[in-house]
């Protein structure tokens, strides 16, 4: 059957007029018509639909939930990675920064744009021609989750953007929030049907985009603001700009950003903000400050994961006063044993804390803590609340001096403060506490990401005698049997654990390594230690002084994997995994090189270079993920003008394409790449 033409006109005109409505809604706050009208022209679009199935397109209005229920959501890699900002607190670091962008650009006032720093979950989003393709959370900010199906339910992201002069494919980044209101009307309902309630706005919309049933998704009222352009576009040279264009396709932009030609004006800003964040609608948890040129922005680039022209300025942190009840001791995967204050509960920020950390010994005597005691806690820029000071006055009548521990709370061994260190250890590499917390760090998604393979399930695994250390995960399928027997476990869930684990041989070398838990080895620096050395037994044999070599491993580093692989119990761990068949080798992991600068951009080479062929620089700009056109136009990304550049210079600046000189790229290169 087909459409008349009538209904097809009557449904197209609908359509244009809902998203000209959620335009004026969700952009311009400035709705023309009442929620009851809005819902007329929904209804009758969907009873067009329910005639004509055929005018049922992806990107109508009535196709914000599609029904699917998602049992996993398929992994997707950011062509350009998503960086983290670096934070400060106080108006000292904000001007060593302002410093540093003036000194990295040469110039006396760099213009800043500033942005509220809204406290939500980040999304990136892309359209092709016009169309949102796909949504997906920041993840490890190389890998994140394809959550497209719940992305489609916020209504303030458009199916379908409004401007006809677009880039076919074009990707924007922003905060998905949950509105406080929204946030306390959900706890209510949570707590009316004895579910377990959400800590915070953040961690609501957070966990809302991990739902499996869109359905349940949509009825969350989640919101965007977005606050990155990923990639150019031509005449689209300054962050101010990118919000105006970004706003003209009707999509929402973090509201209240400005532009700042001075840093006092950044200042006074966040002065502002600080003192007016309770009128939001939502929370924030600071104010971003951005260099507002993108040439400039690229000339000063990026460091490890975040960019030099960007910091964020937080709020500092909220405090309250509550009761210590008690102070309980947690021993880390590294053995430190960390003093925890058991509280009365207390909301604070957004959340109610009834742990906080007490740091180590010294922190505790200093304070001359005692159970009983009044205490004020605050929330820094970290989720951690911490204790930061005692009232005296309101401590109670025969409250006892607090000693600190001398025995290990899980495995009862003597603990000891080597000298030096402020905190106590269990040196007992077999605690069960230790065992736990090092395999828990394992499976976690930063490292061996093996779902499944929570807290509770590796306690149960530890106790059970399943597991003793990371290792045993890899045979743990022979006692399938066991297992399923296991209270709370069962078939399905065994075998979904034990594929997780099998997956989890494939992940790249690096994150291995980032996984095995040596003391002062991060992801960043395993990274670079697996770039080095290529292999897992190269590093296990590895001198203190090879690992020097790289740059951004110093001593302390070198010195603790070197003594980690010269320990037995440690090298015969590390034997078993690379038996279990894990990736232990770079050759195996190939598209972990990409970096920002790179990555999904295109690059012109003209002039002679000092230091590389135009074939080795080209080679290098192929590897971390950008490509090498031979001519300039308004796609080109970056010019890089060797001795003696010409005609392609000069139509570079004609068209106002960033040009940068061999000294600028070496810039942009791993060390690796550069001490040649
Ligand atoms: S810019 C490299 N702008 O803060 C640029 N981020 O630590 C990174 N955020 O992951 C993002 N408001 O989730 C930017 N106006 C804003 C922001 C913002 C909130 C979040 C975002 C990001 C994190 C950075």
């Amino acid at each position: 059957m087909s459409v008349p033409r009538s209904a097809a006109q009557r449904h197209g005109e609908l359509c244009t007029a809902i998203r000209q409505h959620d335009y004026r809604y969700y952009v311009l706050a400035d709705p023309e018509i009442s929620d009851a009208a809005y819902d007329a022209l929904l209804r009758e679009v969907e009873e067009l639909e329910r005639d004509y199935p055929e005018l049922r397109t992806p990107d109508s209005p009535t196709q914000r939930v599609g029904g699917a229920v998602t049992r996993e959501f398929p992994t997707v890699t950011h062509d350009v990675p998503m960086l983290s900002l670096a934070n400060t607190y106080d108006e000292a670091d904000l001007l060593e920064f302002h410093r540093r962008v003036r000194e990295g650009l040469r110039i006396e006032h760099p213009v800043y744009h500033v942005e509220l720093k809204i406290d939500g979950m980040a999304l990136a989003v892309r359209y092709h021609d016009g169309t949102l393709r796909r949504a997906a959370t920041r993840g490890d900010g190389m890998q994140g989750d394809d959550i497209t199906a719940n992305a489609r339910t916020i209504r303030a992201l458009p199916l379908r953007l409004r401007e006809e002069a677009l880039p076919s494919d074009l990707e924007v980044r922003g905060e998905v929030v949950m509105y406080k209101d929204d946030f306390l009307r959900l706890n209510e309902e949570r707590s009316a049907a004895g579910e377990k309630l959400f800590a915070n706005p953040r961690n609501s919309a957070a966990g809302t985009l991990k739902l499996q049933d869109s359905a349940i998704v949509a009825t969350r009222n989640l919101h965007f603001f977005a606050y990155t352009l990923v990639g150019s576009v031509p005449e689209i040279d300054t962050q101010a700009r990118a919000l105006d264009f970004l706003r003209r396709l009707g999509i929402p932009v973090t509201p209240h950003s400005r532009v700042c030609p001075s840093i006092d004006e950044v200042l006074d800003y966040w002065r502002h903000w600080e003192n007016h964040r309770d009128t939001l609608p939502f929370e924030i948890d600071g104010v971003v400050v951005k260099v507002n040129d993108f040439r400039q922005q690229t000339i000063l680039g990026t460091v490890a994961k975040s960019p030099r022209w960007a910091i964020a300025f937080k709020f500092s942190a909220r405090q309250a006063e509550t009761l210590l009840e008690d102070i309980v001791f947690q021993v880390g995967r590294m053995g430190t044993v960390t003093p925890v204050a058991v509280l009365r509960p207390v909301p604070l920020a957004g959340s109610t804390i009834s742990r906080a950390t007490l740091h180590n010994e010294d922190f505790i005597n200093a304070l001359g803590l005692r159970i009983g005691d009044t205490v004020t806690i605050e929330k820094g820029g970290d989720v951690i609340p911490k204790v930061t000071a005692v009232d005296l006055a309101r401590r109670p009548a025969r409250t006892k001096e607090f000693h600190f521990i001398t025995k290990c709370p899980a495995c009862a061994s003597t603990l000891v403060r080597p000298e030096g260190e402020a905190s106590w250890f269990c040196e007992n590499v077999e605690c069960p506490a230790q065992v736990r917390a090092r395999i828990t760090h394992f499976a976690s998604r930063g490292a061996m990401d093996i779902e499944g393979l929570g807290e509770a399930v590796v306690d149960t695994l530890v106790t059970e005698d399943f597991l003793h250390s990371y290792a045993d995960l890899y045979t743990l399928s022979t006692h399938r049997a066991r297992l399923v027997e296991l209270e709370r476990f069962g078939e399905r869930s065994v075998t979904k654990l034990l594929e997780s684990i099998d997956a989890s041989t494939q992940r790249p070398f690096d994150r291995l390594l980032h996984a095995m838990g040596i003391r002062f080895v991060g992801s960043s620096v395993a990274r670079l230690l697996a770039r080095h050395f290529g292999s897992l037994t190269a590093l296990m044999d590895a001198e203190p002084a090879h690992m020097t070599a790289i740059d951004g491993v110093g001593p302390r580093i070198a010195e603790s994997v070197h003594r980690f692989f010269r320990d037995p119990h440690m090298r015969n761990l590390t034997q078993r995994l690379i038996a279990a068949g894990v990736t232990h080798t770079m050759a195996q992991a190939v598209d972990d090189a990409r970096l920002p600068f790179f990555a999904g951009r295109t690059f012109v080479l003209t002039g002679t270079l000092q230091h590389f062929t135009r074939d080795q620089a080209k080679a290098l700009i192929e590897r971390y993920g950008g490509t090498v056109s031979g001519s300039v136009s308004k796609n080109t990304a970056v010019v890089l003008a060797g001795m003696d550049a010409g005609s392609k210079r000069e139509k570079a600046r004609a068209l106002g394409v960033p040009i940068i000189d061999e000294e600028e790229f070496l810039m942009q290169l791993p060390e690796t790449d550069t001490s040649r």
